[in-house]
């Protein structure tokens, strides 16, 4: 278990699933790169997430909409206006910090607070003699709060043309965005009528103030988000099957119930009428809750105010009761980086074995792991052991994400593998070629790497074996 983001961070980095953005350059302050098993694990966790959010529900299409969008998108969505955190700058040593967190550490939720209000917050704090400083450097000489929009520009067309409010676009800060406006299109070109569901996978930027926690907080991430349109008189119930079955989601791959929570939001997003988060207790945060996922009652707020800036009829009307109305939005918010955190968090552990030793183990969810078998020739200097294993490991890797492996001992092969979560690995020995006994040949041994147990299964039964252990 790693207690603390450095030692998760640099861990991750040691066994290629993050490495920092630009390292070469010295690093790009929160951006990250996915390495090899960090990009398996990642596919792995949308395939899960579309199994159950998609494949399961017949009222579900996925789509992939652009990154950039019509830019009065983001004046109608409200992200222009609203989307926003308060900053305080330190004069002293230039440090940037969001207000809301500094005024948490004096025990203060200004949580989605007007800027005024913060400003008086500070104001009154100070009044009553408490010291208000940076907790950097410890200087009194900040700032006052001010706005600090969380939008990211960019601009289309000549690259010689300056930024200017005509031809800037916006980075999507929330993938939703790109289903609002495809509501209509999946509805004249699908068999579905409300009640039904809209999802996608894609990446959202936000230049976020502080963005110090590793991939928990990042400027560029990705976000795996559905947003269900149905009549307003079904949106409690909706939004109560969806709490469910997300948290459900969580605790069928491997997170126990303790470490999940819901959040209740009194101060709401601009959009939101109703806001749950699914928090995950993060052993490498100081085992403190945090959101992984929002679960948003949006009402009619975004087919409503992007058929007032398009001019786009975004009703629906009930073939049925002849009612028209403007369907209302659940949704279902998932940062895809955050529950890969999370599930990494969950699932390293350090075991001590019966002999004394330890041995670190990512313990995910077969079907998370990013291989699923690693294959192994007993000894690297024996040619037919070699060529036999690659054998078997043409065959494996016809059906499963696998490894090829013949690098110092067997023992040190094993904890390579229980590192990085591979559940079984397969060892092609003398017995495989039939060497001494003839009943064994074209058999290989298979390890598990919860158990440690190894069997002897042969070649022309591994794929089953293991699909039926997957
Ligand atoms: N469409 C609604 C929406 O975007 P949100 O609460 O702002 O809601 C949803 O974001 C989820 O996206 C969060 O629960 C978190 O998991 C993830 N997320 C948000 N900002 C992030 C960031 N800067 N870095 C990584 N993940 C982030």
């Amino acid at each position: 278990m790693f207690n603390s983001i450095d030692k998760i961070a640099s861990w991750a980095k040691a066994e290629g699933f993050i490495y920092p953005s630009s390292e070469i350059y010295g690093k790009f302050a929160g951006v990250y790169d996915y390495g090899f098993y960090g990009t398996l694990l990642k596919n792995n966790l949308q395939n899960a997430w579309v199994k159950s959010v998609v494949q399961k529900n017949s009222d579900i299409v996925l789509i992939d909409s652009a990154i950039f969008m019509h830019p009065t998108t983001w004046k109608a969505s409200g992200h222009i206006d609203c989307f926003d955190d308060p900053q305080i700058d330190c004069k002293k040593c230039k440090a940037r910090h969001r207000a809301d967190i500094l005024l948490e550490t004096y025990g203060i939720n200004a949580d989605k607070l007007p800027i005024s209000e913060i400003n008086q917050i500070i104001t009154e704090l100070k009044a009553k003699g408490t010291v208000f400083k940076c907790p950097l450097c410890g200087s009194t000489d900040l700032t006052p709060a001010k706005r600090f929009s969380l939008m990211v520009k960019s601009n289309l067309g000549s690259p010689t043309d300056a930024l200017t409010e005509e031809n800037v676009v916006y980075l999507r800060a929330e993938t939703c965005q790109g289903i609002y406006l495809n509501f209509k299109n999946v509805l004249d070109s699908t068999r579905l009528k409300p009640p039904f569901g809209i999802a996608q996978i894609g990446k959202a930027f936000r230049n976020e103030i502080i963005a110090r926690q590793f991939v928990f907080r990042t400027r560029e991430f990705e976000q795996m988000e559905m947003q269900y349109f149905c009549h307003p008189d079904l949106v409690a119930k909706k939004y109560a099957e969806w709490k469910n079955a997300r948290i459900e989601w969580y605790q069928e791959y491997g997170i126990s119930p303790e470490k999940l929570r819901f959040y209740k939001h009194i101060k709401l997003a601009h959009y939101a009428s109703e806001a749950y988060d699914i928090e995950y207790q993060f052993y490498c945060l100081g085992n403190e809750f945090k959101e992984i996922e929002g679960l948003h009652a949006r009402g009619d707020w975004d087919l409503s105010q992007h058929s007032k800036f398009s001019g786009a009829n975004l009703t629906y009307l009930d073939p049925k009761t002849n009612e028209r109305y403007t369907p209302n939005v659940v949704e279902s918010s998932v940062g895809l980086n955050r529950i890969l955190l999370a599930f990494l968090d969950n699932a390293h552990t350090t075991e001590t074995l019966e002999n004394g030793q330890t041995r670190d183990v990512l313990k995910l969810d077969y079907r998370l792991s990013p291989i699923k078998v690693a294959v192994f020739p007993l000894l690297k200097n024996k040619p037919d052991l070699v060529a036999k294993a690659q054998e078997v490991y043409s065959i494996v890797a016809e059906n499963f994400m696998s490894e090829f492996d013949d690098n110092g001992n067997i023992g040190k092969r094993y904890r390579r593998q229980d590192e990085i979560g591979t559940p079984f690995c397969v060892t092609v020995d003398f017995d495989t070629l039939g060497e001494s006994n003839a009943e064994l040949k074209d058999t290989v041994t298979i390890r598990n790497r919860d158990t440690m147990q190894q069997e002897r299964v042969s070649i022309e039964k591994l794929k089953e074996y293991i699909q039926n252990s997957i």
